[in-house]
């Protein structure tokens, strides 16, 4: 029985910055960012925006085709989570209308932890075959002003049913893992920004992938040449050409430019256009892959490299299951991100110091999003979600 990924949809913000915005502000070339990250703009959340509305916001498209009665488990990864004690899945589950036998939980893992919750699904599907797990995996990147990471900011959520005869990727069951206790990157729990060491988190991501691709190739008869694509995770787009250079150097496989290109760029759009959205980031790259790549890539394997500082690593492979291109929801999302508003370096500003409310108060936020579902209050340490 195979057991996969059978639908997929993603959502970010209306907001952007235009990384080209942040380079004339800070006096630098605007190439280091275009070209030397691969960045190009990020998403800003609005200030009735968290990652609940946006993971529903994502859901949202693929509830309405396969029921809300048909999801037995919610999954929620973030590593920018909204309470201590209370998974951000739960509120979720009634903006969606999902049944009171859904079981919900959150994982968190730094950006790995989406790969944690879509592994335990499968395990759960194959073993209950009838049953559908939704798996959303949804984030805000922030860093401080003016650090190396300011610019590889953005935010987005994601969206995946995993069930037994997927439409979209077949997950093959071996895996290869790697953990270390590193600190790379890493958000106590009283900072609302992430602090990082950012050289030392590239050393280590691409240590990672060795070590995750050493142990898969263990348990797995799939070679480097296998694959005709590789979903890395995305922290800024440039730090996949990086990746799949360092796969093909352990793998001693010599790649022209031209191929490095082609197994990699169209992971890359829309990451590009929206930045870093941590636990989406892969997964956002695997749907940019499945509709915006010319090839019709029914049969061929993909190569995912999952990757969270701290830090924990996977390699794992799927196969793109034939007709899977009529399962996608590619117009939605190019309209979503074509109807994007840019924002000037002050409301940039503004929507980054927007205030978080801690005083127990009443606080309307204002409407700002253009998304299904927004927080429309913070009250007595409560957030009110609405259903626009
Ligand atoms: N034109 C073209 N390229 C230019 C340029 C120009 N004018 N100016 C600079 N560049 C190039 C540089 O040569 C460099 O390229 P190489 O990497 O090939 O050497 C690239 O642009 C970046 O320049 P710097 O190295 O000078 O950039 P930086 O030090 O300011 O920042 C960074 C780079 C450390 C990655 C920073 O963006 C950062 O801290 N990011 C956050 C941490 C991060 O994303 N880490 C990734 C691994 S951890 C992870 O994956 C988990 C996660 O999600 C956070």
């Amino acid at each position: 029985m195979s057991v996969g990924i059978d639908e997929i949809s993603f959502y970010t913000s209306n907001y952007y910055l235009d990384l080209r915005t942040l380079a004339e502000v800070q006096q630098i070339d605007s190439d280091k960012y275009y070209q030397g990250i691969g960045q190009e703009k990020m998403s800003m959340a609005a200030p009735d925006e968290d990652v609940v509305t946006m993971a529903a916001n994502a859901a949202q498209p693929l509830i309405e085709r396969v029921g809300a009665d048909s999801i037995s488990t919610l999954m929620f990864a973030t590593e920018t989570g909204v309470d201590q004690s209370k998974a951000a899945g739960v509120y979720v589950h009634r903006l969606l209308g999902l049944q009171a036998n859904c079981r919900v939980v959150e994982l968190k893992q730094a950006c790995y932890s989406a790969t944690a919750a879509i592994q335990m699904a499968c395990a759960l599907v194959a073993r209950q075959p009838e049953k559908k797990v939704l798996v959303v995996a949804s984030d805000i990147a922030r860093y401080d002003l003016d650090t190396s990471g300011e610019a590889t900011q953005g935010c987005g959520a994601v969206a995946m049913l995993i069930s037994a005869s997927p439409r979209l990727i077949e997950i093959d069951p071996e895996v290869g893992n790697y953990t270390e206790d590193v600190m790379d990157f890493w958000r106590p729990n009283y900072r609302t920004t992430a602090l990082v060491d950012g050289k030392y988190s590239t050393k280590i991501y691409l240590k990672s992938l060795k070590k995750a691709w050493e142990n898969f190739v263990e348990a797995s008869s799939l070679a480097f040449n296998d694959f005709s694509h590789f979903c890395y995770h995305l922290p800024f787009s440039r730090m996949a050409e990086k990746a799949h250079k360092h796969l093909a150097k352990v793998n001693k496989v010599g790649l022209s430019l031209e191929q490095v290109e082609q197994q990699i760029e169209d992971t890359l759009h829309y990451n590009r256009i929206i930045g870093n959205s941590y636990t989406a980031s892969m997964y956002i790259g695997l749907t940019s892959l499945l509709e915006n790549c010319k090839q019709n890539l029914a049969g061929n394997k993909v190569g995912f490299f999952s990757y969270g500082s701290g830090c924990v690593a996977e390699f794992f492979s799927g196969t793109v299951v034939a007709g899977y291109e009529q399962c996608l929801h590619t117009l939605t999302h190019h309209k979503m991100l074509s109807e994007r508003q840019e924002v000037s370096y002050e409301e940039y500003l503004n929507l980054y110091r927007y205030p978080d409310p801690r005083d127990g108060e009443h606080h309307d936020m204002p409407s700002a999003t253009t998304g299904r579902f927004r927080l429309a209050a913070i009250s007595g340490h409560k957030r009110e979600y609405v259903i626009c």
